[in-house]
């Protein structure tokens, strides 16, 4: 059987802590890092993410088959784009005025397709992004699970949407594949489906109620 995919998950905030903990419950091997020693973080992982090693950053991508952005993205800029090559890059990432001040690149369009653009190494596939971290946690519910939530997926790469639909769906989401990092628009913050929990089916009615109103 094929070893199950190692993620790096950089940024041991709100969000990372919580998207590292459901990838070691659902099987996955994780290393979390910030952009600091990992000393630091060290008991605090034993803690509260036990299972997960800390690591430099450049190390636990350089290990890595997924790493996922969980960054504010106003620090996006300090990551060296190539230590990301050849990677298949989550990010989980929204641009937020309020924390992140104004950032005039990202005032308009999608913020993946941004990152994208900067990462061209990478494989860039935006997901984990439009639920809060304590629901994401919360609300996970296995495969067939009543009222089991779903979770957006949208890369322009259909092998690497598929391996991250596969890891929602493995830690605790219907995967909703939608076609393009472009359609992953709806995903971010203002878009139909950010902030709020929906099944499956509430989930595809409100992204295509949203399409609806576009047209
Ligand atoms: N909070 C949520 O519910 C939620 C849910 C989904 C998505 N998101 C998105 O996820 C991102 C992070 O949100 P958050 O609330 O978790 O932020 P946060 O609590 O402020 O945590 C940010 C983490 O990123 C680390 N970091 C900053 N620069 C880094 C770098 N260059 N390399 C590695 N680590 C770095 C920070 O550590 P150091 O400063 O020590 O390096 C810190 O551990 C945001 O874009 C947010 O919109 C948040």
């Amino acid at each position: 059987m094929r070893a199950p995919s190692r993620l790096a998950v950089l940024g041991a905030g709100h969000v990372g802590p919580v998207i590292a903990r459901l990838a070691i419950k659902a099987g996955y091997p994780v290393a979390i890092a910030t952009s600091g020693d990992p000393e630091d973080i060290a008991l605090i992982t034993e803690l509260i993410i036990p299972g997960a090693q800390p690591r430099w950053a450049s190390d636990a991508v350089a290990d890595a088959d997924i790493v996922v952005l969980a960054i504010p993205l106003h620090r996006f800029g300090d990551i060296d784009p190539t230590l990301l090559d050849g990677k298949l890059v989550v990010d989980a990432m929204n641009y937020w005025p309020a924390s992140d001040g104004v950032l005039s690149a990202f005032e308009h369009g999608g913020s993946s397709e941004i990152v994208a653009r900067r990462l061209t190494g990478s494989t860039v596939v935006k997901a984990l992004n439009h639920i809060g971290y304590h629901e994401l946690e919360d609300r996970a519910r296995p495969a067939g699970a009543p009222n089991r939530p779903a979770a957006g997926v949208a890369g322009d790469d259909p092998a690497a949407a598929a391996a991250i639909a596969s890891l929602l769906d493995r830690i605790g989401y219907d995967p909703v594949r939608l076609e393009s990092l472009r359609a992953g628009r709806v995903l971010q913050p203002g878009g139909p489906v950010f902030g709020v929990v929906l099944t499956l089916p509430e989930f595809e009615r409100a992204v295509s109620q949203n399409a609806r109103s576009l047209t």
